[in-house]
């Protein structure tokens, strides 16, 4: 896999420190509410992981699982549902957990899906910003790094469903998706 990295762009203790710092704001923004954290499959399990461990109040975890890329690169705009929520949101507080906010499609679906299964709020926190590809208006509640365009793998983040077990964030050799 290292020899598909053009570039370490944030390192393992880069990762570890910012999650940490995120998980006590978290903590402390959410204090006396019911908090719910859904990450959202697959891309942010390893994110999940370290997030939910850096949070000091009690919470509990939910999984989705949406479609939005295919096998490509790009985002196709349509969102399909592969795993729904498992908990009754009415009264919760949702904080969706995301790797990557790329061109927001994903994300602007979601976060209009799980208002309206009753949350009390819906906010979200995601690993990565790439702003540049921004193409609808959502903008997260907590963002750990913000990235240039450029398409990276690792800490959960894949191409084609390789890749995510890398411990840090890389730029990906374009020659290896042809780009
Ligand atoms: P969006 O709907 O365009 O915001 O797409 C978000 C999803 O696209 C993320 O959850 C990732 O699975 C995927 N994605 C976007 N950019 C990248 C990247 O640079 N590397 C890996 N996956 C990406
Ligand atoms: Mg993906």
């Amino acid at each position: 896999m290292q020899q598909d990295i053009q570039r370490v762009l944030l390192t393992e203790e880069e990762i570890a420190a910012k999650v940490k710092e995120v998980g006590a704001r978290i903590s402390a923004d959410y204090a006396g509410k019911k908090l719910v954290l859904v990450s959202v499959l697959k891309g942010s399990v390893v994110f999940m992981a370290d997030l939910m461990r850096a949070i000091t109040i009690p919470c509990s975890v939910d999984f989705m699982s949406v479609s939005s890329y295919g096998r490509d690169v790009k985002s196709t705009g349509v969102v399909k549902i592969r795993k729904d929520l498992d908990e009754q949101l009415s009264g919760k507080h949702v904080l969706v957990v995301e790797d990557i906010l790329d061109s927001g499609l994903t994300l602007s679906y979601l976060r209009e899906y799980i208002s309206q299964k009753g949350a009390e709020s819906v906010r979200i926190a995601t690993l990565l910003d790439k702003p540049s590809r921004r193409s609808v208006d959502v903008f997260p509640d907590y963002t750990c790094f913000t990235v240039p365009d450029a398409f990276v793998v690792g800490y959960g983040l894949d191409y084609n469903e390789v890749y995510r077990n890398l411990p840090y964030v890389g730029i990906l050799k374009p020659e290896v998706y042809g780009g």
